[in-house]
C-alpha cells in the first residue's frame, strides 16, 4: 500500500495520544452550582437532581468544603427563599439567603471563590425573572432591583456576580452600581447567550423558579438564532462583562465556538441541569457508562471553545482531570 500519510500513527499509544491532545483542561476552570435553602440540617437531594442537594445555611460550610476536597475552585450559589413577593424583595434582603449563606462560606470556607447568580426568577411570586407590567417582565423597572441585588451580593461577599435574567442593559447597570460603590475590581460574568429552553427543567424544580403563567420567551434566547448570540454576546462586552457566558451548553456548541470566535474576553459554558439529568438517568439505568460520557461531554463543549466551565459534574470532573482521564 503506497499510503504517506497515516492519521492512526498518532493513535498508536496513550502518550503518543496524550501529547498531541488539542483539546487541554484544567480543574482550574470548572465551576460547581449550588443550592441553598432555609431552614436547618436540611440536606435533601433534589429528586429531578440525583446527586445534588438543597443545602441548608448550617451544613452549607461543612457542603463548601467538600468542594475544596474534591479540587474545584469556585462555587455559583442559588438561593431559594421562603418569602416571595411581587417584586423579589428578598432579593436584596441584606438578611436573605445567598446574603447568608456568602457571609458563612467566607467565615469558614474562605479558600473558595463565591459567584452569585443574579435573577429574580426564584425571589418572585409569579417566578419570572423581573417585575411585571400586565404579562409581560418590565425590562427598564427590572433593571435597578437587579443591580440592587448584584450590589448586596458583593457587600455579602460575593467574589464575582452572574446576572441570568436576560433584561437589555442589565450588565451596564451592574456595572455602574458596583463602581459607584468601590467595587471596582468584582467582575461581572453576564448570562450573554441565554436560551429559552426545555433543559432548564429539573432547575426549575429544584429552585422553585417556574413561572406561575407563561413563559420566559420575551427575555430568553429564541434557539433558532445563532448570530443573536454572538450580538447578545458583544453587547454585554460593551457594556463592561468580564466574561460571557452561553446557556445550555450541549445543544449549543454551535454558539459556543461563534462566541469564543467573536469576543476577546473568556467564554464560560453551563452545562445545565437537563443535561445532568439526562446523563445520570441513562446511567442510573445501566445504559450508559456515566465516566465516559461526563468526560466526553465536557470535552466537547471546551472543544467547541470554552475556557470555563459551569458544571453539575464539576466534582467528579476535577477528579478525572487531576487523574490524567481527560484532560
Ligand atoms: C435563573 C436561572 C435558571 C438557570 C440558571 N439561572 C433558570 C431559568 O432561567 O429558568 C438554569 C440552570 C440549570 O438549568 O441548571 N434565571
Amino acid at each position: 500500500m503506497d499510503m504517506v500519510k497515516r492519521p492512526r500513527r498518532l493513535r498508536g499509544t496513550t502518550t503518543l495520544r496524550k501529547m498531541v491532545r488539542e483539546t487541554r483542561m484544567d480543574k482550574a476552570s470548572l465551576i460547581y452550582p449550588m443550592f441553598v435553602v432555609e431552614g436547618k440540617g436540611i440536606r435533601h437531594e433534589i429528586p429531578s437532581m440525583p446527586g445534588q442537594y438543597h443545602y441548608s445555611l448550617d451544613l452549607l460550610p461543612a457542603a463548601f468544603e467538600e468542594v475544596v476536597k474534591a479540587g474545584v475552585s469556585s462555587v455559583m450559589l442559588f438561593g431559594i427563599p421562603d418569602h416571595k413577593d411581587e417584586t423579589g424583595s428578598s432579593a436584596w434582603a441584606e438578611d436573605g439567603i445567598i446574603q447568608r449563606a456568602l457571609s458563612a462560606g467566607k467565615k469558614y470556607v474562605p479558600e473558595l471563590y463565591y459567584i452569585t447568580d443574579v435573577c429574580m426568577c426564584e425571589y418572585t411570586s409569579h417566578g419570572h425573572c423581573g417585575v411585571l407590567k400586565g404579562h409581560d417582565v418590565d425590562n427598564d423597572n427590572t433593571l435597578p432591583l437587579l443591580a440592587r441585588t448584584a450590589l448586596s451580593h458583593v457587600e455579602a461577599g460575593a467574589d464575582m456576580v452572574a446576572p441570568s435574567d436576560m433584561m437589555d442593559g442589565r450588565v451596564a447597570a451592574i456595572r455602574k452600581i458596583l463602581d459607584e460603590n468601590g467595587h471596582l475590581e468584582t467582575p461581572v460574568m453576564s448570562y450573554a447567550a441565554k436560551y429559552a429552553s426545555g433543559f432548564y427543567g429539573p432547575f426549575r424544580e429544584a429552585a422553585d423558579s417556574a413561572p406561575s403563567f407563561g413563559d420566559r420567551k420575551t427575555y430568553q434566547m429564541d434557539y433558532h438564532n445563532g448570530k443573536e448570540g454572538v450580538k447578545e454576546a458583544l453587547l454585554d462586552v460593551e457594556e463592561g462583562a468580564d466574561i460571557i457566558m452561553v446557556k445550555p451548553a450541549l445543544s449549543y456548541l454551535d454558539i459556543i465556538r461563534r462566541v469564543s470566535e467573536a469576543v476577546q474576553v473568556p467564554v464560560a459554558a453551563y452545562s445545565v441541569s437537563g443535561e445532568y439529568a439526562m446523563i445520570k438517568a441513562a446511567a442510573m439505568k445501566g445504559w450508559i457508562n456515566e465516566e465516559a460520557v461526563v468526560c466526553e461531554a465536557a470535552t466537547s463543549i471546551y472543544r467547541a471553545g470554552a475556557d470555563v466551565l459551569i458544571t453539575y459534574y464539576a466534582k467528579e470532573l476535577a477528579k478525572y482531570m487531576e487523574e490524567g482521564r481527560i484532560g
